[in-house]
């Protein structure tokens, strides 16, 4: 309770969340109207079991994975003949892991370091490879023994699909023309030729390819008209080839930049399948972030704040998109979104190493909630990123590995994967000062394929049990279980000496009243998954 003078519990108010509400639809979906007046201390959710709300494309629980740091070179790449254990250089526990958690894409290899990264320097014999600066991320050599072959075959072992970001700041529209050949064509062309010498027959029919990577920033800083052009002209030659399909996707807005998304649509929606979205969550200024794991309630409060500006932000850039695209077709893909805290004391700062608390399994499961509700314009997501680098799934330390509360967010949503959204209204306090006070609770609903419902909840305040009903309208339930994620310190996090420090376990307090309303409570500062049968 030690801030509660400072961060009081604002006045309750309604939090209805009801429907897509990212774009301005014809028809707006009626907002149910509470059952009862809200309550200070108590939630009661409205799962509309009748109410699909289209697919959440399991993409977006997809990951960003860039040459940065420890990520990629002991985070995932240890080489052939390492002592820790791996397959072809992949090390055996991460890809276990995220095999486990069912990762369903990775995007790679930037970030900015896609803007300077030649993939010709990382393809053939290893001892051959070219060796660059990875300037921009820690001056390290970057030796290229992890390139196109290595990565393709990550994805091979993890089981999931490859998004690959080319060079447009630094490189030409042949380069990036060849390196779609490389991958995708069956011809017997000089291109082909190279990767069959390389050692790989058939091609890999990558289907995800981005088109630069912060333009308007580390991709070469350009107005967004001036990547308009880049973009239209480097698309003309993104060509599939040998009857594979290329989802393009185009360098979208920082942030709040709603310009950079009207140019880019109006100029050139008809040559995109997704646009891009950069968002972090910064709880002080870009240049003293905040620490990772000394914080205190108003730091925690500031970062969910944050974390939940990504609503806004979705809705906003949802609704100039639906301007120019009201069927949906072009995807919003937010490839690059997770906490950002100062580097761990002791590290290297361009490294981007940070601890993951429990704070970050919060920002995890109300991010993931938030683009949940925005699947019918939200197509793919990538947390940055998988391993050592921002807010990381698995940290690594030589051969120790753990898993992050982050880890444990991604292993239990999964169950979100492809299930159908169902409408979703929230009635729960405030969480805050009543000046930026936001909704304590965060829900997200699906049915599955075998007819399970989901259902994810978050409770951000760090002080406050919550107890909850579940109201199922339309739904006969005959079970209900329950997963929890919490702990007792904001700061709760995994270490190499105590691994299991914070890890899902069951939650007990949970009980079906009646065949269509379920009770629990909701520990403090928890992400909890229901499982409704
Ligand atoms: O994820 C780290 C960096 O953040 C990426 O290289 C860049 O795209 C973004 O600014």
């Amino acid at each position: 309770m030690q801030l509660r003078t400072v961060l009081i519990l604002s006045l309750v108010s309604l939090h209805l969340i009801s429907g897509c509400a990212s774009t301005p639809a014809p028809v707006v979906a009626p907002v149910a109207a509470p059952e009862s007046q809200p309550s200070k201390t108590s939630t009661s959710i409205t799962v509309h079991t009748d109410r699909p709300k289209g697919q959440i494309s399991r993409h977006i629980h997809g990951q960003f994975s860039e040459m940065l740091g420890r990520g990629i070179h002991q985070g995932i790449w240890v080489g052939p003949d390492s002592p820790i254990p791996n397959t072809r250089g992949l090390r055996n526990d991460v890809v276990a892991a995220l095999r486990r958690a069912k990762v369903p894409v990775i995007r790679w290899p930037g970030g900015c370091f896609a803007d300077y990264y030649h993939w010709k320097d990382g393809v053939g014999q290893r001892d051959q490879r070219r060796p660059q600066v990875n300037a921009l991320w820690g001056g390290a050599t970057e030796d290229n023994q992890f390139g196109t072959h290595e990565f393709m075959d990550l994805c091979q072992q993890v089981g999931c699909e490859p998004y690959i970001c080319a060079n447009v700041g630094s490189g030409s529209v042949q380069e990036m023309n060849e390196w779609i050949a490389y991958l995708n064509s069956d011809d017997d062309i000089p291109i082909v030729q190279m990767r069959r010498a390389n050692g790989r027959q058939d091609s890999w029919h990558v289907r995800f390819f981005g088109i630069g990577n912060e333009s308007w920033g580390c991709g070469g800083n350009m107005s967004p008209d001036f990547y308009a052009d880049q973009y239209l002209q480097y698309m003309t030659y993104a060509w599939a080839y040998s009857g594979n399909f290329l989802y393009r996707i185009a360098c979208g807005p920082n942030v709040s930049d709603y310009n950079w998304t009207e140019t880019l649509m109006r100029r050139a929606r008809w040559a995109m399948d997704g646009l891009s979205l950069h968002y972090y969550t910064v709880p002080g200024t870009w240049q003293d972030k905040g620490s990772a794991i000394s914080f205190d309630e108003h730091e925690w409060f500031v970062t969910m704040q944050k974390a939940f500006f990504m609503d806004e932000l979705l809705r906003k850039h949802g609704e100039i998109m639906y301007r120019y695209d009201p069927d949906k077709r072009v995807g919003l893909i937010v490839d690059e979104w997770g906490t950002w805290f100062n580097a761990e004391p002791g590290s290297r700062p361009g490294f981007l190493y940070q601890q993951n608390t429990l704070r970050d399994a919060l920002v995890a499961g109300l991010t993931l909630n938030i683009l949940q509700r925005h699947c019918d314009r939200v197509k793919m997501a990538n947390i940055a990123q998988t391993v050592n680098v921002l807010q990381a799934m698995i940290l690594t330390d030589n051969e120790k590995m753990l898993l992050t509360p982050t880890y444990h967010v991604f292993d239990m949503y999964k169950v979100h994967q492809d299930a159908t959204r169902l409408a979703t209204d929230v009635n729960c306090p405030r969480y805050g000062p009543p000046d930026g006070a936001i909704p304590s609770v965060s829900a997200s609903a699906s049915r599955d394929a075998s007819g399970r419902l989901h259902i994810s909840l978050c409770n951000l305040d760090p002080d406050s049990p919550m107890p909850v009903t579940v109201h199922l309208n339309a739904a006969q339930a005959k079970a209900v279980s329950a997963t929890v994620l919490t702990a007792e310190a904001m700061n709760a996090h995994n270490t190499f000496e105590n691994p299991d420090a914070i890890k899902p376990t069951e939650l007990k307090d949970v009980r079906l009243a009646d065949t269509s309303s379920v009770e629990l409570t909701l520990p403090s500062k928890s992400v909890v998954m229901l499982e409704i049968e």
